[in-house]
């Protein structure tokens, strides 16, 4: 953790799996003034995640990460972790589920987003299983993750109303936005817990 004009700058990766529209969010959060928060390293398990881009185009470390073998991968992210100092990781679109054992070695200093209003629509086609339901909401959460899929400690959602006749591909691109919104917001509210 640097210290800057007697602020604590919490030393961030964030992992990866696509297109990067979160982490691109939090790079340029973080380079706002009188930030908390530094994104010092993007870990991708994919060589062809657009979101790489971001990382380059702000200068940030990054780390393509081979899955063949999990055990591997994760002591390999748990060293670089180690190396840059890491404090927090935030999950935003990784497609990879992480071990027990990762959690516990980084227990309470990791968080997701996730495009539904948890505890509601875990794991995938979050959207067109709300509209499938006839829901009127769907929305996003950010929680801590802890050992069961889409399951810690909520720490912030939106709410999104479902449109009529709304499809699932634009609902989605509605609750982005929001998305982008809410993890600023949510990572702002544990800062303290750091
Ligand atoms: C987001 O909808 C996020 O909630 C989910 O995966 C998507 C990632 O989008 N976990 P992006 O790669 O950040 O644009």
């Amino acid at each position: 953790m640097k210290k800057l004009d007697g602020l604590k700058k919490i030393n961030t990766a964030v992992f990866i799996s696509g297109k990067g529209s979160n982490l691109k969010n939090l790079i340029k959060f973080s380079l706002l003034k009188n930030s908390k928060f530094n994104v010092n390293l993007v870990i991708s398990n994919n060589y062809k995640a657009k979101g790489l881009i971001y990382a380059k185009n702000f200068n940030i470390k990054r780390k393509i990460i081979n899955y063949n073998n999990i055990k591997k991968a994760e002591n390999k992210i748990l060293l670089l972790l180690k190396k840059n100092k890491i404090k927090l990781v935030c999950l935003a679109g990784y497609m990879k589920i992480l071990s027990k054992n990762f959690i516990k070695k980084f227990k309470g200093k990791i968080v997701n987003i996730h495009p539904s209003l948890l505890p509601k629509y875990k794991g995938l086609y979050t959207h067109q299983r709300a509209i499938d339901n006839k829901e009127k909401y769907s929305g996003c959460t950010v929680h801590f993750v802890n050992s069961k899929l889409d399951s810690g400690k909520i720490i912030l959602q939106k709410k999104v109303k479902i449109k009529k006749k709304e499809n699932s591909k634009n609902l989605a691109k509605r609750v982005l936005k929001q998305e982008h919104l809410l993890y600023p917001e949510a990572l702002t509210k544990i800062y303290s817990s750091f």
